[in-house]
Formats: C-alpha cells, structure tokens, sequence
C-alpha cells in the first residue's frame, strides 16, 4: 500500500486567512493534512501578551471543517509541558539578532514545541509563514542540524486589501490603532518601489519605512532592518535577496512584518 504523505500545519490558533492558505498548500502536497492548535506558553517572554492572546477553539474548528479540513491536534499544555519539565532546544545564531534580541527566550519556546510536534505527528511535511520570517529560518536549520526528516514548506504572506498582514493579535487593534498599523505595511512597499527605482543604499531603504511609521503617534518601532534572507545578517547595501524586518508596537499590540526586495 501507498504510503499516505501527512503535511502537519503549526498555530496558536484564532485562525484566520493565512492560516487558511497554509492549510491548503499543505493540501496541494499532501494526502493528509494536520493542524495543530495550541498557544505555547514558552515562546511567550510578556505574560501580557501570553494572558490577552486571543483564543477560541470552537470558531477554529468551524473554520477549519468548512474547508474539510478535519483533523486537528490540541494538545493541553500538561500533555506537551508534563510536570518538571526541563529539556529545551535552541538554535543558536539565527535567534541572537531581530525577535531573538527582543523576545528573550521565544524562540527556544518556538525551536522545542515544533520538535514536540513534529516527534508527536511524525509529518512527513509541514508549512510556515513568511510573516514569521526569522522563525521559519529558525525552524529550516533545526530540521537541518537536528535531522527531522520534515519537509519545511515555506508560505507567502497574506495580507489585507490594504496591505495589512494577517495576524491573530490584529482584532485587539482599535479602529484608530488598525489605520495607523497600515504605515507598516505602507513603508515596506515604498522601500520596495525605491529599491525597484535602483536605490540600494540600507540605511535609505529603512529611512523610509521609519518616515512611515513616525507618522502616527500611536506607533512605536522596535527594529526596521535589511538583512540577507538566509543567514539574516545585518547589511548596507540592499542586493537581490534581501529582505527588510521589521516589528513595532501600535497601542499596546506588538506587530511584525517584513518583505523581500
Ligand atoms: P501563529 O502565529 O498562529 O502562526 C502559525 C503559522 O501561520 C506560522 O507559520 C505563521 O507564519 C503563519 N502566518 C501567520 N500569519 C500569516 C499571514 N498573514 N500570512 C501567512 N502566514 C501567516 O507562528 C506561530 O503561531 C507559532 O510560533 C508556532 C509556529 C505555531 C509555534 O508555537
């Protein structure tokens, strides 16, 4: 018999569209797909944001069984984090710079629930958004160095009409915090079209998207930054396979997003 090939789908669930749009390209390549649902206490370094992270397992389901997806994995956090606890995995170089130097912690809670659930689901393959770019390149090398035999399939960002990237922390975004969002997705497309122009300068590239996100009070920046798209160091000049990061809080809701050149 034909080996049935299983594509396992990462969330913290309250799902939404680019959710959606891995679980169907994990369906385009897979005879089996699973998604995996559970907010991971570890990768959270702000028990603020751990206790406000929005949560609703019943919509997640109606969502998902609309489109036939029917098998989901949510684990309770006892089930993954048993009592005493202590074996972590960490990827080293790729978690010092960006989320890593902001979040301490995160991606060690990131790099060790994705080795449980790959050793929980034994995937054949599994899919991850570019709108986490540090953290699909963070689980590219584990899977490289760690010898998961998963297949790392990488999904494009999905957005709003307006340029919005989809997030699960978008509806805590008040009507005026949601418009001023919109300058970090504005930014990032006007450092693009420049760079299209022929500008490759960095610090002009990142000038722009900061003169985006300094239009509105209500927005503070965290780190704009150009860096290679494979081992995410820091450059000057902008070349083809670069990529500007950026995270910014708007009110009170932390946001990322970034895009290639
Ligand atoms: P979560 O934020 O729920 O995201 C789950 C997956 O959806 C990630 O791979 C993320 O990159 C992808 N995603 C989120 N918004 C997207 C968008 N607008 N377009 C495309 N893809 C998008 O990332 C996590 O959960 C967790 O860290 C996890 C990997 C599940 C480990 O706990």
């Amino acid at each position: 018999m034909k080996q049935r090939r299983v594509a396992l789908v990462p969330t913290m669930g309250y799902l939404h569209e680019g959710h959606l749009s891995l679980a169907r390209l994990a369906a385009a390549s897979s005879d089996v797909v699973i998604v995996s649902i559970f907010v991971n206490p570890t990768q959270f370094n702000n028990p603020a944001d751990l206790a406000t992270y929005p949560r609703d397992l019943k919509r997640d389901l109606d969502l998902l069984e609309k489109e036939d997806f029917k098998i989901v994995f949510a684990p309770h956090e006892d089930e993954l984090y048993a009592e005493g606890f202590q074996s972590w995995v960490n990827v080293a170089r790729l978690t010092e710079t960006l989320e890593g130097a902001h979040r301490p912690g995160h991606f060690q809670g990131v790099a060790t629930v994705v080795s449980m659930l790959f050793n929980a689901v034994a995937p054949d393959a599994a899919v991850f958004g570019e709108k986490d770019f540090q953290q699909l390149r963070v689980i590219e090398q584990l899977v490289k160095d760690l010898k998961f035999p998963v297949e790392i399939i990488r999904a494009p960002i999905v957005r709003e009409d307006d340029g919005l990237a989809l997030s699960s922390r978008n509806v805590r975004l008040s009507p005026e915090e949601r418009s001023s969002a919109l300058l970090i997705s504005k930014g990032l497309f006007e450092a693009r079209a420049l760079f299209q122009k022929g500008e490759r300068n960095g610090s002009k590239l990142t000038a722009v998207v900061h003169s985006q996100l300094s239009q509105s009070p209500l927005i503070a920046p965290e780190y704009v930054e150009l860096v290679r798209e494979d081992d995410l160091t820091p450059i000057a000049q902008a070349a083809p396979g670069a990529r500007i990061l950026l995270a910014a809080t708007v009110g009170k809701v932390r946001l990322i997003d970034n895009l290639s050149l």
